[in-house]
């Protein structure tokens, strides 16, 4: 399958290597700055004749990929993706998939009209400990879902917001829950049952005076089924990266995850268990040597295998939708000050731009 990617900086390793492990046909990168494309295109030893483009219209044109990856700053990605999917592509698209939920549904309706797949790049999903989690939930081993817990407690430092100028903007990125916490939000609401009917949220700028967005944020979320979700997002962590942890409780058992990005199976009980069970789940594990895990391989080949056998991919572009809207609900909340109802009427990130201007917490 012929395969491109749009945006080549930190994360874009990712992408290659899970494009090459899946033997995809590699035939274009594309970034703005061209020496971020041929440092990738030598980091990974691929052949001097792969063709670089600075303009992505003129690739799609060029090269006519059949899937292309979309991880340009946040901001850019619903209009990189319609473009692409109205050039007949099938697209892989980071997350948020977008800042607005008119930009979301841009993307939704073309996915549509044009007959292809988008895929939301939420790779935790595939991790081994979320999917053990999944399969769980699936089986029914919880037995009714009372309520469900995310902390995500990172650190993201004055070098990490100055390396791009998009870094923790209100156009182009958002604060740490449209960024970092979205994966384990997105969990969140999948593990809970998707159907959010509240949300109340919180959310500051606490140590990070030179981004607009927040670096912080706690939300209550109440599902439509009677349960509870209960988020905490920090890049505020002293010492660096400590955890990113899942916790559900059900009244026919309970699982936490941990590790730095829910990598891990920390606890693990079930009436329907027994103690070598929980000895043996609670050793399961992956170590990667970030945050971003080892989940964009699995991802990748689920979308293959979504386009090959003309199905709706693992984490599809309402997933991504919902995710966002979550986000963008609990920054609702939060500025308002009071609950917000789900559906969310349309909203972006935009719609809070100063909302932390002149911070300053002595
Ligand atoms: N899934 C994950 O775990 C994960 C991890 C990191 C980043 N991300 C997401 O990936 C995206 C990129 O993040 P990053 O940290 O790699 O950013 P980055 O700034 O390191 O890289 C982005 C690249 O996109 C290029 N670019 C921007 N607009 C472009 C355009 N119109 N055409 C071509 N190239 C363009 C830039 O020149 C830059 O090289 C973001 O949306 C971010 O949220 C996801």
């Amino acid at each position: 399958m012929r395969y491109a990617l749009i945006g080549c900086g930190r994360v874009s390793h990712n992408h290659i290597a899970a494009a090459l492990d899946n033997g995809l046909e590699i035939v274009a990168l594309c970034d703005l700055e061209i020496e971020n494309a041929a440092s990738l295109r030598d980091k990974f030893a691929l052949p001097d004749s792969l063709p670089l483009f600075a303009d992505y219209h003129e690739m799609l044109r060029v090269c006519q990929p059949e899937l292309v990856a979309v991880a340009t700053f946040s901001g850019t990605h619903a209009d990189i993706a319609v473009d692409c999917i109205e050039a007949g592509c099938h697209v892989i698209i980071e997350k948020p998939i977008a800042l607005s939920l008119a930009d979301a549904d841009r993307i939704i309706e073309a996915e549509k009209r044009m007959g292809v797949k988008v895929c939301a790049n939420h790779q935790n999903r595939f991790n081994a400990a979320v999917q053990q989690m999944r399969a769980a939930r699936r089986a029914g081993r919880f037995g009714k879902i009372l309520y469900g817990t995310t902390a995500i407690r990172w650190s993201r430092d004055e070098a990490y917001y100055r390396s791009a100028d998009w870094r923790g903007t209100w156009a182009q990125d958002g604060g740490t829950l449209m960024n970092q916490c979205i994966h384990a939000i997105d969990l969140l609401r999948w593990m809970l049952g998707n159907d959010v009917a509240e949300v109340v949220g919180m959310t500051d700028n606490l140590m990070h005076p030179y981004i607009e967005g927040e670096d912080f944020g706690l939300a209550l979320l109440r599902f439509a089924n009677g349960s509870y979700g209960v988020i905490e997002g920090s890049v505020n962590t002293f010492g660096g990266d400590w955890e990113e942890t899942l916790t559900l409780f059900g009244e026919k058992g309970m699982a936490k995850l941990g590790g730095t990005c829910v990598n891990r199976v920390d606890a693990w009980r079930f009436a329907d268990g027994d103690a070598a069970e929980s000895q043996e789940v609670e050793n399961c594990g992956e170590n990667p040597p970030n945050v971003y895990g080892f989940g964009h391989k699995s991802l990748y080949a689920d979308m293959i295998s979504a386009i090959c056998d003309d199905r709706k991919p693992y984490v599809d572009s309402a997933a991504g939708r919902r995710a966002l809207e979550t986000v963008l609900a609990i920054y609702r909340s939060a500025a308002d000050g009071k609950p917000v109802k789900l559906p969310l009427p349309d909203c972006a990130s935009t719609d809070f731009e100063g909302r932390f201007d002149g911070n300053v917490h002595s």
